[in-house]
């Protein structure tokens, strides 16, 4: 019993990861959208599956593929990832949301596609509803919530001030000031707070790596 304790960590732990963008549609034919891989959530989604965990995967539009048989959800826009993460949330006791959810989306679609008569043209914008904040103020005592903060400048003090807004149990930091860290590329460089500001800086590796690495500090709180 203590081997598989130790192989398989997370065996039985209920598991909620969100990846890649998502996309906001302007018309028929055209998006909002950002350069998120999908690589980093899926990473994460699969090293809790090989610790162990039932894994459910909320994802956005992306080519990424897991090595496991996932509980998937294919979702596009922000409204829908929302819709997703309040159907699920409450079902698992580790939430871990590394999509890069778009911040503003279009006040209305148009039906049919934008014909290039006008000779300027602007779209209104509106604020999507922050997600890891609406799930951090749903979050019961037994329940750990992890997020991201993408920055590039006041890295450390922007990341602190999410952690506590959005009730946050770790945050983890990327900055894309790094060669080698962020979107497109196979490696990260991270650093993660706790809910006591303790900071832990890990070196650029692999995308799988940085899983397992967030993984454990996960562990950790457990
Ligand atoms: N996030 C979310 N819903 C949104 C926007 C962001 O759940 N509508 C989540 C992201 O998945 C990430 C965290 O919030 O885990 C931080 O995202 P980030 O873009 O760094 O911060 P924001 O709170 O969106 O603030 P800003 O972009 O202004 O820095
Ligand atoms: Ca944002």
């Amino acid at each position: 019993v203590n081997e598989i304790k130790k192989d398989l960590p997370f065996l039985s732990k209920k598991v909620l990861v969100t990846a890649g963008p998502t996309f906001e549609a302007i018309d028929p034919v055209r998006f909002i959208g950002n350069h998120s891989s999908g690589k980093m959530g899926f990473a994460i989604a699969d090293e809790f599956a090989r610790l162990g965990a039932d894994v459910t995967l909320i994802s956005g539009p992306t080519s990424a593929q897991s090595k496991y048989a996932l509980h998937r959800i294919n979702i596009v826009s922000a409204a829908e990832m929302l819709g997703a993460c309040l159907k699920e949330f409450a079902g698992n006791s580790i939430t871990v949301m590394s999509a890069a959810v778009a911040d503003y989306t279009p006040v209305t679609t148009a039906d049919q596609k934008i014909k290039k008569t006008a000779s300027e043209f602007s779209l209104e914008l509106k604020k999507t509803e922050d997600i890891l904040a609406n799930l951090g103020q749903r979050k019961t005592a037994d329940q750990i919530l992890v997020g991201f903060a993408l920055e590039t400048e006041h890295e450390e003090e922007y990341a602190k001030a999410k952690l506590v807004k959005k009730n946050l149990d770790l945050i983890v930091l990327n900055s894309l000031n790094d060669k080698g860290a962020g979107f497109k590329t196979d490696t990260n460089k991270i650093t993660i707070f706790n809910k006591a500001f303790e900071k832990t800086v890990f070196e650029m590796k692999s995308k799988t790596e940085v899983a397992q690495d967030i993984c454990n500090e996960i562990l950790k709180l457990i």
